[in-house]
């Protein structure tokens, strides 16, 4: 027996009744749909549909039923086409006629988007957590690193020294926006559907005001056909988990390099490595590989979902049923990636050595030619006259510290001997001390504001 059966005069197609079934996915929706039930329950007993004995009735059979799946024993029947059907059909199991009422004036087009958004809420508030443990990470280690010097890389080539601790800042900003992201949706997602029917509204006198209120919604939405079909919040939070992703797999992908022989910058604890089945040597980095790799199926799953909206007409059509998979795998796969790549970071041993050898003097070319112009000499002319410098020291087979000072000065009269000053790493690092560079004091700094956006 269906919800709608008596319409009917055979019942659906097993393969049918498969395809058309989302309690295998949906009942991760069940204590929002029944809290979303207990709220609309004392809604339309204030608009006169239900008694006080009634609304008792309906609030103990629901009140036990929410212990049902909170302690695990709640039981699905074979017919339940959704966890809405199956909540309603346990009532009436426990109350007998009256828990038909309590689907008066409700249709499961605006319930199954105010279990949607509520269930939505409470996961950003518990991934803000496990985004905030990775953020306090890496400005753990910005702290503890402070002082480690590395080559800066654009074009993947060496351009600029930098710290480590800078670095590793970089990354705790990226999720700062991952975090601002969540804060918005937050927003977004406490507008309240219930009470607008299967469309059209409902024809009973339900102060949707109060009832957002009960369900800590900011405000009911204010269009009937908007807030059935309004998707919007699940597209925002795939573009949020995306994003997020794409965050965590560039780290990873950083960090697969600094650990490797070439590079060796750094090595990943044995608690975050695997090995090879076949060569002895092997110590991988498939945690960090595995995160790149997720970070695909997450833009995969935005994809999927934006492309499942485009075509649909006005409020709901079954499609949206179709909503709930991708966020909840992407709520499950950043429920994972993040912890790890705390997990990662934490654990990773930094090997300062190889850091600071691996810095070419090229690198402070660058300060190279600012030395020109604390000479008054305008920077085009000194970004040339350093290039020619750069050159002559690759036709002499020397590095560009090594170039003796008559070949500096054969190339501009303005180099003197204090230019061989500028070739210090520490200095050149020091220099960048604007708002943001990467200046001990300006990590300093940013280590004290990244901490104030922590929680305690
Ligand atoms: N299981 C459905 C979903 O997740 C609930 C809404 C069904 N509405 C309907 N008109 N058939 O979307």
């Amino acid at each position: 027996m269906t919800l709608y059966s008596n319409r009917f005069s055979r019942s659906l197609d097993p393969l049918a009744a498969m395809l058309n079934n989302s309690l295998p996915f949906d009942q991760r929706l069940a204590l929002e749909d029944v809290t979303g039930s207990l709220a609309w329950a004392s809604a339309i007993a204030q608009a006169g549909v239900l008694d006080d004995h009634e609304l008792v009735v309906i609030t103990q059979g629901l009140t036990q039923i929410f212990q049902e799946f909170e302690e695990g024993h709640f039981e699905f029947r074979e017919a339940d086409e959704d966890i809405h059907t199956a909540v309603e059909r346990r009532l009436g199991e426990l109350i007998g006629a009256t828990a038909g009422k309590l689907h008066t004036g409700r249709s499961r087009n605006d319930q199954v988007a105010t279990d949607f958004r509520l269930w939505l809420l409470s996961t950003c508030q518990s991934l803000q957590g496990h985004l905030h443990h990775l953020q306090a990470t890496l400005v753990a280690r910005a702290e503890k690193d402070m002082g480690i010097v590395m080559p800066g890389y654009t074009h993947f080539q060496q351009a600029q020294p930098i710290l480590l601790s800078h670095w590793w800042l970089s990354h705790f900003w990226a999720l700062q926006r991952d975090q601002d992201r969540l804060d918005h949706l937050r927003q977004e997602l406490a507008v309240m559907p219930l009470g607008c029917g299967a469309l059209a509204g409902t024809a009973l006198p339900i102060d949707r005001f109060q009832l957002a209120r009960d369900l800590g919604f900011r405000s009911p939405a204010p269009n009937s056909l908007d807030a059935v079909a309004d998707r919007d919040f699940a597209a925002e939070f795939l573009f949020w988990a995306a994003m997020t992703g794409i965050h965590l797999s560039r780290l990873a992908e950083a960090l697969i390099l600094y650990s490797t022989h070439e590079y060796g910058f750094l090595t990943l604890a044995d608690a975050y490595s695997t090995g090879s089945s076949l060569m002895p040597q092997k110590k991988n980095p498939d945690p960090l590989e595995l995160t790149r790799g997720k970070a695909g199926s997450l833009i995969g799953r935005l994809t999927g979902l934006l492309t499942l909206l485009k075509g649909l007409p006005s409020a709901y059509d079954k499609d949206l049923q179709e909503d709930k998979l991708p966020v909840f795998e992407a709520v499950d796969t950043l429920a994972l990636l993040l912890p790890v790549m705390a997990g990662v970071l934490s654990t990773l041993t930094i090997h300062p050595d190889r850091m600071r050898q691996a810095i070419d003097s090229q690198v402070l070319a660058t300060d190279m030619a600012d030395y020109l112009v604390r000479k008054g000499v305008p920077f085009r002319s000194a970004h040339g006259a350093v290039a020619q410098a750069v050159r002559r020291a690759e036709t002499l087979g020397v590095k560009l510290k090594d170039l003796p000072l008559e070949e500096w000065q054969a190339i501009h009269p303005d180099f003197q001997t204090d230019l061989f000053l500028v070739f210090d790493v520490e200095q050149g690092i020091a220099r960048r001390s604007a708002w943001g560079g990467t200046s001990p004091e300006q990590v300093t700094e940013q280590i004290r504001l990244a901490k104030s956006l922590l929680p305690g």
